[in-house]
């Protein structure tokens, strides 16, 4: 196959998940140890290849809603009647809450715009980006959309402008994936609920959440790493207090922490997908990772100054 029209990558949420949702602080990094890559060819009929579907575009199932809309409404907007292939390749596990819905939207228009030669910014993809996420998880943050567009560091609050945090820190972020996939819809549906019912304990913990969210900014500006892994300690019992969390996920955070992680939680929408734990130095990361090989079907070890080990 040919050069790929677009590369992207995923993104892991640090802190932040759900409560982001209303309003409060999140921090989340690139994920680039996995990518996704777009290629793009001429064709008889406009066709869609990805990991679980292969045919025509007007005909791809339900979880391809997003990218079709926006992909027919591109080649509408632009008078092209040109047909094409797209082939989508991926190694960013799918709904794990590693952000793998937002870089192949981003992926496909960056793509499609490379492939067809037309002028763009990044305001432009995120314009389309936001619309096929819409229809996959209803009313996102725009979290995912922010990291994976611009594969850096960010500390995001909704509806202000994007700060670019880099993250420098002494320690590694072991991550690792339960093999579930995640109910991000379900789970942010089931607080919505909870909300409506106006159950003080929900309300009590997002506003707690987004305190946390805030000290682990400034301990990791401070490069505390200590701190860092009690604040998702807390953060993770709110998530419990939100029903976002499950078993599986409760024992590779056990295990993770008998074996001298500083702290874990979920990472993403959870009810399924990934966790994340701090580790100090190497060799105690090393430690967690061995101890959770038998139980995650992926792990992969993520060091603080932002280079996959
Ligand atoms: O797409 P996921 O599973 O990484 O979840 C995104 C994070 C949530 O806060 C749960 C939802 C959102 O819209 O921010």
């Amino acid at each position: 196959m040919k050069e790929p029209m677009s590369i992207t990558h995923g993104k892991i949420i640090l802190i932040g998940e759900h409560s982001v949702v209303y309003n409060k602080p999140a921090i989340a990094v690139p994920f680039l140890a996995t990518d996704l890559r777009v290629y793009i060819e001429k064709n008889k009929e406009n066709e869609l290849e990805c990991s679980f579907y292969y045919g025509n575009l007007d005909q791809a199932s339900e979880d391809l809603a997003g990218l079709r809309y926006i992909i027919e409404s591109f080649l509408y907007e632009y008078k092209i009647n040109e047909k094409i292939k797209i082939t989508i390749r991926s190694t960013i596990p799918n709904e794990r809450g590693m952000g793998s819905s937002a870089a192949s939207s981003v992926g496909v228009i960056r793509a499609l715009y490379n492939f067809f030669q037309i002028k763009h910014n990044d305001d432009d993809i995120k314009k389309w980006a936001e619309i096929s996420e819409k229809i996959i998880h209803g009313d996102p943050s725009g979290i995912d959309l922010s990291v994976v567009l611009n594969e850096k560091s960010v500390y995001f609050q909704k509806n202000k402008d994007i700060e670019i945090f880099p993250i420098n820190m002494d320690g590694y972020l072991v991550i690792a994936d339960t093999g579930k996939k995640g109910r991000t819809k379900e789970a942010v549906n089931g607080i919505k609920k909870m909300l409506e019912n106006n159950d003080p304990n929900i309300i009590k913990s997002i506003d707690e959440m987004g305190e946390l969210a805030e000290k682990a900014k400034n301990s990791i500006l401070n490069n505390d790493i200590i701190l860092l892994g009690k604040i998702f300690n807390s953060f993770q019992s709110k998530l419990r207090i939100l029903d976002v969390t499950d078993e599986k996920l409760e024992e590779l955070i056990k295990i993770s922490n008998e074996n001298g992680a500083l702290g874990s939680k979920l990472t993403g929408g959870g009810k399924g997908g990934c966790m994340i734990s701090l580790a100090r130095d190497f060799n105690s990361a090393k430690k967690i990772v061995d101890s959770l090989k038998n139980k995650a079907t992926n792990v992969w070890l993520f060091n603080l100054k932002s280079e996959i080990v």
